[in-house]
């Protein structure tokens, strides 16, 4: 089932509850933040600090990234871009036995092109069944070309960072957004301090183990990734993070960052997710 809720400050979101699988998303950011199969812990991290207010990024679940990853050109415009804080609408809702689908879309209006000089129409397609398979469509209605960085910046529950390891990566060429240096990944990736790292020319699926599972992520027209944990300085000091929030999440982001791509009229990546024990 399908239904569109309110929470009781007003914040809209459409919930699913079918065969498989719940989940929740909000209409601001389009921004998916439960995915949870039937009797199985939660796959996507959500704060227990976080505000579900208009204006604020929701932290945990997946936060769209678009029109830019990471900071724009201009230090006056939001981290991430604006997709992420903006309404979008509930377009299409499907649903079969097997998964529940719904599309989400948001279009450029007066206010985001004071932001960014683009037409544009942005669309989130979600499908949740035993796998969440998200893909975000990127339409150029202008007659400019537009370069865009974008990312699914998905926060993943895990029983502990210390037992955390990302498998798939080795090899890869990464850059440190810490040291602004470019290294190559030795063997599996674990934590013990902040790690927030740019991967390039990856090749999918990646997988996270921790202790009790391991979560399969897929992608494709995603050329990218990032690997981010803020660790306890910087989580102390975020927007809707707990001072103990880094030990329970990781970002593992299907992107398209440091290298910008130009969507002529259509562009569209995506992937999906899934664990086992
Ligand atoms: C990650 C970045 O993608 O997002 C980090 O690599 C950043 O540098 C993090 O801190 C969270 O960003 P925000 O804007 O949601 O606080």
């Amino acid at each position: 089932m399908i239904t569109c809720k309110a929470m009781a400050n007003g914040f809209e979101y459409i919930e699913i509850n079918n065969a498989t699988a719940t989940a929740k998303i909000a209409l601001q950011g389009a921004h998916l933040f439960e995915y949870t199969r039937h009797n199985e812990t939660p796959i996507l991290w959500v704060s227990t600090c976080t505000a579900f207010e208009n204006g604020a990024a929701i932290r945990g679940g997946i936060p769209v990234c678009w029109p830019w990853f990471g900071m724009s050109e201009n230090p006056d415009l939001p981290q991430h871009g604006f997709a992420r804080t903006s309404i979008w609408k509930l377009m299409e809702q499907t649903e079969n036995a097997q998964a529940s689908t719904i599309i989400l879309e948001l279009q450029s209006t007066k206010s985001t092109t004071k932001l960014w000089p683009f037409e544009f129409t942005l669309r989130l397609h979600v499908k949740v069944g035993t796998t969440l398979e998200l893909s975000l469509e990127t339409l150029n209605r202008d007659s400019k070309t537009m370069n865009i960085t974008q990312a699914l910046h998905t926060y993943f529950t895990i029983d502990t960072i210390q037992n955390v390891s990302i498998r798939g990566l080795e090899h890869k060429r990464y850059f440190n957004a810490l040291d602004k240096t470019f290294y190559t990944q030795e063997g599996a990736i674990t934590f013990d301090k902040e790690t927030d790292r740019i991967y390039q020319d990856v090749t999918w699926p990646l997988k996270i183990d921790d202790s009790v599972r391991t979560i399969s992520i897929n992608a494709s027209n995603s050329t990218s990734c990032v690997v981010w944990n803020p660790w306890i300085e910087k989580c102390a000091r975020m927007s809707g993070m707990c001072k103990e929030s880094y030990q329970s999440m990781v970002c593992l982001e299907t992107t398209n960052a440091l290298k910008p791509t130009f969507p002529p009229t259509h562009n569209e990546a995506g992937g999906s997710i899934s664990s086992a024990r």
